[in-house]
């Protein structure tokens, strides 16, 4: 008799963009003639920028010849790439890294959940909260997040509020985590942190032997001069951190797939004995065990963005969600609501009016305006009582949405 992990019977019935899919399909069925603008799921509508489809192209066409077609490749991913990667990621802002300090993925979602099989399932878990769902789920299937309780806390979990009132910032806790996931720019509330707020989680880190985990995915949104670019920036980083980048946002990569994770070699964790363990080791040998690499073509086109045209473009269609960005928040604002993030990020958080839930809100957003956004609630329970809504839609149905909500009595 074969037995199920038992941990994924604990999670809701299904992951919560695909939820709000079905929920829009079937108001589709409903509505068929509704114009229903997506700003939901943040997933780009900009094509991918043509330096890495002239790449794709040429890899491609290697692929055919007997003389350059490729097999397997490395399971960390072609030395091209992370040459490429440090330089222009790393070393443009001082800081270096070996090439097997970089892991090639198929993106940051896949590395983020995947990282916790190498550590221990005792390990105390911290999350921001609101949270992306992929840190919590994750855990929950790895055994490290305990019960769901009646107030939607994991009963393992440790949750750091970030609201309206504390300014989205993230307090230290009073209890000490082992691991603490840390994705700025943050999704879902759009808001980043500073080069002060990130050092006071790094020497934290450092003080308490905390492993951080740090999303970097939106790094490409940064606007602010004192938002830093990579965890690493921080003194002292690479000794406590992990961090996770993804070619998703930045180039329009969702549909290609491919990001990257950076493991120094200085950093280490724990066994029970107290003897320290290389988690770049560790993370190699379950690469390696896991993993058959990312598609050659793929960060083929992954290494064109870093050419001189590839950085026009991707700066071109960064600029064109941040507008949409702009536009959301002035246009939401404009309505009277409370709205925060949309500055380093692509995702605008929005204060439900009148003390409505967040799936109330959804809801009558969807049924009323025939616009998608995210309950706020999906990604924590701090969440409750928000909305968010992404940048990445087109310009027009950006402008549409926000004529929509302008005659909006809600
Ligand atoms: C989101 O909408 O939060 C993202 O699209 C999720 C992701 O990147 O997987």
């Amino acid at each position: 008799m074969a037995l199920v992990n038992e941990q994924f019977l604990k999670l809701s019935e299904s992951y919560l963009f695909s939820e709000i899919a079905k929920k829009v399909n079937t108001f589709k069925v409903i509505h068929p003639e509704a114009k229903v603008i997506r700003l939901g799921i943040g997933d780009v509508t900009r094509p991918l920028p043509s330096a890495a489809i002239q790449a794709l192209h040429a890899a491609v066409d290697e692929m055919g010849t007997e003389e350059t077609f490729r097999g397997y490749g490395p399971e960390q991913g072609y030395r091209f790439l992370a040459d490429t990667i440090i330089k222009h990621d790393y070393e443009a802002h001082g800081i270096s890294f070996d090439p097997d300090e970089i892991f090639i993925s198929d993106g940051a979602k896949s590395d983020t959940g995947n990282i916790g099989d190498i550590l221990s399932k005792d390990n105390r878990i911290a999350v921001t909260d609101p949270v992306y769902p992929v840190y919590v789920d994750t855990n929950v299937m790895g055994c490290r997040a305990g019960d769901l309780q009646e107030d939607g806390h994991w009963s393992n979990i440790l949750y750091i509020p970030c609201n309206a009132e504390n300014g989205f910032l993230p307090a230290l806790p009073r209890t000490r985590p082992d691991v603490i996931y840390l994705c700025y720019p943050n999704n879902p509330t759009g808001t980043a942190l500073n080069k002060h707020e990130l050092k006071k989680w790094v020497d934290y880190a450092l003080a308490n032997e905390i492993l951080i985990l740090f999303d970097g995915a939106y790094e490409a949104y940064i606007r602010e001069k004192d938002v830093p670019h990579s965890i690493y920036e921080i003194r002292g980083a690479k000794q406590v951190a992990i961090e996770f980048r993804s070619f998703s946002k930045t180039a329009g990569f969702t549909g290609l797939r491919c990001g990257y994770t950076v493991i120094p070699k200085e950093l280490n964790a724990y066994r029970f004995c107290g003897e320290k363990v290389s988690l770049n080791h560790l993370w190699n040998r379950r690469q390696c065990t896991k993993f058959n690499g990312t598609a050659y073509i793929v960060q083929r086109a992954a290494e064109a963005i870093y050419t001189p045209e590839g950085k026009k473009q991707v700066k071109a269609n960064i600029e064109y969600y941040m507008r949409n960005a702009a536009l959301l928040l002035e246009g939401m604002k404009a309505t009277g609501l409370q709205v925060f993030g949309g500055i380093n990020a692509p995702y605008i958080w929005i204060k439900a009016p009148r003390g409505l839930s967040s799936w109330k809100f959804f809801e009558r957003l969807l049924f009323e305006r025939h616009i998608v956004g995210t309950p706020g609630v999906g990604f924590g329970p701090e969440g409750e009582g928000y909305l968010r809504l992404t940048a990445f839609g087109k310009y027009e149905d950006t402008l549409e949405a926000i004529e929509r909500m302008k005659t909006w009595k809600i």
